[in-house]
C-alpha cells in the first residue's frame, strides 16, 4: 500500500495549558510562551525543528535573586518599560501624569487564522492595551510580527505618547559570541558588507533621515561567528519601513541576544488619543541553517512570493536617458537617443531629469510638473507616441515629493514644506521636502500624476527622491513633532498604492539618489529599483554583492553606460560592463549617438544574450560564488526554479600575474545529470561540475575581463519531471 501525503504541519500550535505557542515555518521553529501569571510573554527557542512535546515542556529561564540584574532581560518578546527590566525596550510611553512604567498582563492568545497568532496585552491599571501579531507566510521560513496599541481610556486620561513603539523584539538563542551583519554606505557607494563582533551592550543601527537611507539599510544578520556562506545557522531581521527606522541588537553581559525593530529614530513620539490605534510596520525574520546565502535566498523567495506586485513577470530592457543628456533634454534629443535604444533591443525608454517647467538645471522646477515649454513646446505626448511606435514602452522620471524654492508650487503653498517657523529651512540639491502626511500635499500629488500618466501614455515611472529631511517638525509644541519622519513615508506608500490601482498596468522604478529607500515596505508597491547613481561596472560589484544580500535580482536595476565613467573616470570594456548589469535587470544609460558601430553592434548582441538568460537571472535561485574583494575573480551563479538551466558570470578587475585560479565549484545541480555550455556544446556532469568544479572559460588578457557561462541540461529530466 502507498503512504498517503503526510499529515500537513500547522504553522501555529498553540498548548493552552502551558501557554506555548510554536510557529512552524518550512525549516525552523519559532516558540513563545504567554505566561498569565507573570504577564510576561517570554522566548522559548527559535531555530531548528523541534518536536511539540519538548517545545512545551522546555525551560526558559531561570530566576535568581540578584537585586541589580533585570529579570527577564533578553527573553521577553516584546519587552516594555517598567518593572525590573533594563534591557532595551521594544515600548516605552508616557502617560498623561508624566509617568512612564507600565505593567503588562496577558489577556489572551487569540488564533486569528491558520497562520496568524495575537497574543493580546494590556496595562494591570492603565488604559494602553498592544497586541502581538505574529504570522507564518506559507511555504518559506520568514516570519512576520507587528504590534497594535489601543489607547482603552476616556478623555479624562488625557492622550498617551508612545516613545518606543516597536514592531519586535526577536530573542535570539544562547551561543557563546554573536557576529552582527550589516550594510552600511554613501550616495553611490551602497551595500558596503560588513560583519563584526557582536559586542556586550546596545548595537544600533538606523536611519534619522526620513528615509531608509543610503547609509544602511533595515536589516541585519546575526550569526554565531561560525557561519559561511554555505554554511551554518543563520538569523535575518528586516524592517518594511521606508521612513526613520532603527534596529537595535542587544547582547547582554548575562549572554543573551537580540534584536529591536522599528521605525522612528530616539525622539520618535507618537500621540495617542483616547480610543486611537497605531499599528507598526511588519517586521520580517528567519532562521536558516544554509549560511549567509541560504538566508538570502530565503529572503528573495519570500520577496517575490509574499511582497513583489508581479513577481512572474519579466523586467523590461530599460534605456534611460540621464547619463547621456543630463537635464539638458529635448523632443528631438530624446528620439534620437531612442531609436538607437530600440535598435539596441531595449523594451523601455526612460526619459529622466529635466522634462518640466523650469527645469534647466536643479535649481528650479521640481513642483511644477508640465511639460517644458521649449524643450517639448508639444508636450510629451509626441515623444511618448514614437517612442510606442518604435515598440518600446514609455517612462517618465518624476520626484514628487520635492520641491524647489523657484518654482510656482512653492510661491504657492510655501507652507507644504518641512519646516519650523523660527528655523532655517536647509536646503540640500536646491530643493526641500514636501510633507507627504499632510492629505492635501498628497492629494495634490495623486492629482498631477494621474494626469501627467494618463495625458502621455505612460507605462513607467522612476519614482525619484532626491534629499534627507531636515528641520521636520511639525510646527507648534506638539510632542509628536517627529511623526513625520514616519508618516511621511506613510504617505507615499499610499499615493503609490492608489496611484497603482488607478493604473493597474503602471511599473514604477523606485529611486532615492539611488538606493537611498530600498526596503521591503517599497518592493510592496513598486516593480525595481534604481541600485545606485554610481554605474561604473567594477565598483558595481560590490554595490551588488551588498544589494544580494535582501534584495533579489529581479529588482536590482543595472545600466550599462559610457567609459570612462562619468564618476569615477574608469576605463571598462563594453563586455565587462554588460556582464556587471546583466547580472540584475539590464539597462543601458550611456550616450548611444557617441557609441561606434562595432559598439552598438556588441551592445544589440549582449541584449539579445540578456534577453535568453533573463528569466534565470531575474527570476531564477542565485549563489554568490566568489564575493568582490576576497581573490582574484567574482562570479555568481543563477539556477532557474526548474534547475534546467543555470547561468554564471565571472568577473576579473584586474589580473595577479602567477596566481591560479581554481575551477569553480558550481552549488546544486543534479548529479547524475549532464549540463552543455551553451557556447563552447562541452558537457559536464552535475557531478563534475559542483564537486570537481567547472573549468574556467579563458578570460581575455588585461583589466576587467569577464566571462558568461550558460549551462543547459541535457539529459531531458529536469528537477520537475
Ligand atoms: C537622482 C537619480 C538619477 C537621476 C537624477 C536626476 O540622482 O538617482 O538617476 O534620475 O536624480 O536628477
Amino acid at each position: 500500500m502507498k503512504a498517503g501525503p503526510a499529515p500537513a504541519v500547522p504553522p501555529v500550535r498553540i498548548d493552552g495549558a502551558s501557554g506555548t505557542i510554536l510557529l512552524r515555518t518550512t525549516r525552523s521553529v519559532y516558540v513563545l510562551r504567554a505566561d498569565s501569571a507573570t504577564g510576561s510573554v517570554l522566548h522559548v527557542h527559535w531555530g531548528a525543528v523541534l518536536p511539540w512535546a519538548d517545545a512545551v515542556a522546555l525551560p526558559v529561564w531561570s530566576e535568581h535573586d540578584d537585586s541589580f540584574a533585570g529579570r527577564r532581560d533578553g527573553v521577553e518578546e516584546y519587552p516594555v518599560d517598567g518593572g525590573a527590566r533594563f534591557g532595551v525596550p521594544a515600548l516605552e510611553v508616557r502617560f498623561a501624569d508624566g509617568s512612564s512604567p507600565l505593567e503588562p498582563t496577558v489577556r489572551d492568545v487569540v488564533l486569528e487564522a491558520d497562520d496568524h497568532v495575537v497574543v493580546r496585552l494590556q496595562d494591570r491599571t492603565r488604559p494602553l492595551a498592544w497586541e502581538l501579531h505574529y504570522r507564518v507566510p506559507a511555504g518559506g521560513d520568514v516570519l512576520e510580527r507587528w504590534t497594535e496599541f489601543h489607547h482603552t481610556g476616556t478623555a479624562a486620561d488625557g492622550d498617551i505618547l508612545l516613545l518606543r513603539h516597536a514592531s519586535a523584539h526577536w530573542p535570539l538563542p544562547q551561543r557563546p559570541a554573536w557576529r552582527l551583519g550589516s550594510v552600511h554606505g554613501a550616495w553611490s557607494r551602497e551595500g558596503s558588507l560588513d560583519r563584526c563582533a557582536l559586542p556586550v551592550g546596545e548595537t544600533v543601527l538606523g536611519s534619522r533621515r526620513g528615509h531608509t537611507g543610503h547609509h544602511a539599510n533595515p536589516w541585519a544578520t546575526l550569526d554565531a561567528g561560525d557561519a559561511d556562506e554555505e554554511h551554518g545557522e543563520v538569523w535575518t531581521v528586516a524592517l518594511a519601513a521606508s521612513g526613520s527606522w532603527r534596529l537595535t541588537a542587544q547582547h547582554t553581559a548575562a549572554g543573551r541576544t537580540g534584536v529591536v525593530a522599528g521605525e522612528g529614530h530616539e525622539g520618535h513620539e507618537l500621540r495617542l488619543a483616547p480610543g486611537g490605534t497605531h499599528r507598526t510596520a511588519v517586521s520580517l525574520a528567519l532562521h536558516t541553517d544554509r549560511g549567509f546565502g541560504g538566508a538570502s535566498r530565503a529572503f528573495h523567495h519570500h520577496l517575490r512570493t509574499h511582497v513583489l506586485p508581479h513577481p512572474g513577470e519579466l523586467r523590461p530592457v530599460l534605456y534611460n536617458s540621464w547619463e547621456a543628456t543630463s537635464f539638458a533634454v529635448d523632443e528631438e534629443n530624446q528620439i534620437a537617443l531612442a531609436k538607437r535604444a530600440a535598435a539596441l533591443g531595449a523594451e523601455l525608454f526612460v526619459l529622466d531629469d529635466g522634462w518640466f517647467r523650469g527645469r534647466d538645471d536643479d535649481r528650479a522646477g521640481l513642483g511644477d510638473w508640465t511639460p517644458h515649454p521649449r524643450r517639448f513646446p508639444r508636450g510629451l505626448r509626441p515623444l511618448a507616441d514614437e517612442v510606442h511606435r518604435l515598440g518600446m514602452a514609455f517612462g517618465l522620471w518624476v520626484e514628487p515629493e520635492m520641491v524647489n524654492a523657484d518654482s510656482d508650487l512653492h510661491r504657492r503653498h510655501p507652507d507644504w514644506v518641512l519646516h519650523l517657523p523660527d528655523r532655517t529651512a536647509t536646503e540640500l540639491r536646491h530643493q526641500m521636502v514636501l510633507d507627504f502626511s499632510r492629505p492635501e500635499v498628497t492629494d495634490w500629488a495623486l492629482t498631477w500624476l494621474r494626469r501627467v500618466v494618463a495625458d502621455n501614455a505612460v507605462d513607467f515611472l522612476k519614482w525619484d527622491f532626491n534629499r534627507s529631511f531636515s528641520e521636520a517638525g511639525v510646527p507648534g509644541p506638539a510632542p509628536d513633532a517627529r511623526r513625520v519622519h514616519v508618516a511621511h513615508a506613510r504617505g507615499v506608500h499610499r499615493v503609490l498604492d492608489r496611484l497603482r490601482a488607478r493604473f493597474p498596468h503602471l511599473r514604477i522604478e523606485a529611486c532615492a539618489g539611488g538606493g537611498g529607500r530600498v526596503d521591503p515596505a517599497v518592493l510592496a508597491r513598486t516593480d525595481q529599483v534604481w541600485t545606485s547613481d554610481n554605474t561604473d561596472a567594477v565598483d558595481r560589484l560590490a554595490i551588488q554583492h551588498g544589494f544580494s544580500q535582501l534584495y533579489p535580482a529581479g529588482v536590482m536595476s543595472a545600466w550599462v553606460t559610457d567609459s570612462p565613467n562619468p564618476l569615477t573616470g574608469r576605463v571598462v570594456p563594453l563586455r565587462f560592463r554588460f556582464h556587471s548589469a546583466m547580472a540584475g535587470v539590464l539597462g543601458i544609460g550611456g550616450d548611444l549617438t557617441r557609441w561606434t558601430d562595432a559598439e552598438l553592434a556588441e551592445a544589440a548582441h549582449l541584449v539579445q544574450l540578456y534577453k535568453d538568460i533573463r528569466p534565470v537571472v531575474q527570476q531564477g535561485i542565485q549563489f554568490r560564488l566568489l564575493a568582490p574583494g576576497e581573490g582574484p575573480l567574482t562570479s555568481v551563479q543563477y539556477l532557474d526554479a526548474s534547475g534546467e538551466r543555470a547561468v554564471v558570470l565571472i568577473w576579473r578587475t584586474s589580473p595577479a600575474f602567477g596566481t591560479s585560479c581554481p575551477p569553480l565549484r558550481l552549488r546544486e545541480l543534479a548529479p547524475e545529470a549532464r549540463y552543455r555550455d551553451e557556447a563552447t556544446g562541452r558537457e559536464w556532469s552535475g557531478a563534475t561540475l559542483t564537486g570537481f568544479g567547472m573549468p574556467l572559460p579563458e578570460l581575455p588578457r588585461g583589466d576587467c575581463a569577464s566571462a558568461l557561462v550558460r549551462l543547459r541540461r541535457v539529459d531531458g529530466r529536469g528537477r520537475n519531471t
